[in-house]
């Protein structure tokens, strides 16, 4: 890793190991895994490294935003259904104190209606929802962007 290379935690939350092969309709055909490479790939190209996680469980997921509490600069997250009731995350992700993309394959304002509400959104810099996988890639290149933008400030 060199000196200016970001670190960057992806966290899928629960039934994101299903891409793919659950409801593609909604979710688009591309596997967790593709989405994986294509973000390492991507952060290569940028002089970043991301490290990318999966779980059904929420104290997993609290478990590794604590772990990388110190090591990443900064967050994409999918909390999946958490996204709706989590308090637990969100608490987390605040105390992480580091910048925090929201992605969601689907638009979750168009679905059911429990589901237009982000109880981890107050954590995050911003939420991009509906854009399937390219949601994941943006949320890279942006975060990449405040980062970058940030360091130069100070
Ligand atoms: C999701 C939307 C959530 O409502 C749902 O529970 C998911 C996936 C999305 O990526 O569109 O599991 O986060």
């Amino acid at each position: 890793m060199s000196q200016n290379e970001l670190q960057i935690l992806v966290i899928h939350g629960p039934n994101l190991n299903l891409l793919g092969a659950r409801e593609p309709e909604i979710y688009g055909k591309t596997s967790l895994e593709e989405i994986n490479q294509i973000l390492t790939k991507l952060a290569q190209e940028r002089e970043a490294a991301v490290k990318c996680f999966q779980s059904n469980h929420e104290g997993q997921l609290i478990d590794i935003i604590h772990e990388y509490r110190t090591r990443a600069d900064g967050l994409i997250i999918n909390p999946g259904a958490f996204t709706h009731y989590s308090y637990a995350l969100f608490d987390a992700l605040v105390a992480a104190g580091k910048p925090v993309i929201e992605v969601h394959l689907s638009n979750i304002f168009k679905r059911e209606e429990w589901r237009h509400k982000s109880v981890v959104s107050p954590a995050c810099l911003g939420t991009i929802t509906g854009f399937g996988a390219d949601g994941y890639f943006m949320a890279l290149r942006v975060l990449l962007k405040k980062l970058r933008e940030t360091s130069i400030q100070e």
